[in-house]
């Protein structure tokens, strides 16, 4: 079985990426799982909460990541670039230099706006900078008008071409 840790960049509760994360175990092919990390207690990112002074939440999502096939970043485009919760779990996992939980893990990128947008500004940005940590991002999955393409009342992908963009995505790790 292989695993794979998801990160939302949105801690809000109606966030699309994290209705996206909760749809994904009916995407996944067999020998996939999905481990949903929540970053709600993972503090901004310090270089004096290193060593023994590292809060239990980064213990635990480096541990997650070192320990996981792949790793999916659900990343909301804010003002054409990273949501602060997104870069600071990159920051996080690309610390001690050189040596970040993060380093040659196989990565996929979903962003998705209600806009016309799609995220395609974000991934781009992901995509140019986690192959500096040795990431191969396998998959890259954008959509816009995403209002339209999750069910209202439950976490259920109800566009084909997304669910199918998500299947594949997957399926490539
Ligand atoms: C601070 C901020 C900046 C945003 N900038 C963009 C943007 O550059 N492009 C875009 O398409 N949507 C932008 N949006 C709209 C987001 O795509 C939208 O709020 C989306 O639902 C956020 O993801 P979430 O549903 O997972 O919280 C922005 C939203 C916020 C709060």
């Amino acid at each position: 079985m292989k695993t794979i840790v998801a990160f939302s960049g949105s801690t809000r509760a109606a966030s699309f990426h994290t209705r996206i994360i909760r749809a994904l175990p009916g995407l996944a092919p067999d020998g996939l799982q999905i481990a949903h990390f929540d970053l709600a207690d993972v503090p901004f990112y310090n270089q004096d909460l290193e060593g023994d002074a590292q809060p239990s939440a980064v213990i635990a999502m480096r541990t997650a990541v070192a320990e996981a096939d792949g790793v999916l970043f659900a990343a909301p485009e804010y003002n054409g670039s990273y949501s602060a919760l997104t870069k600071n779990t990159v920051d996080w996992l690309t610390r001690p230099m050189g040596g970040g939980a993060l380093r040659g893990k196989k990565v996929m990128v979903v962003s998705v706006t209600p806009g016309p947008g799609g995220g395609q500004r974000i991934s781009k940005t992901l995509s140019e900078v986690l192959p500096f940590f040795d990431n191969e991002v396998v998959s890259v999955v954008n959509a816009a008008t995403v209002h339209e393409k999750i069910a209202a009342d439950s976490d259920t992908v109800t566009d084909a071409d997304l669910a199918v963009a998500l299947r594949d995505g997957l399926a490539s790790f």
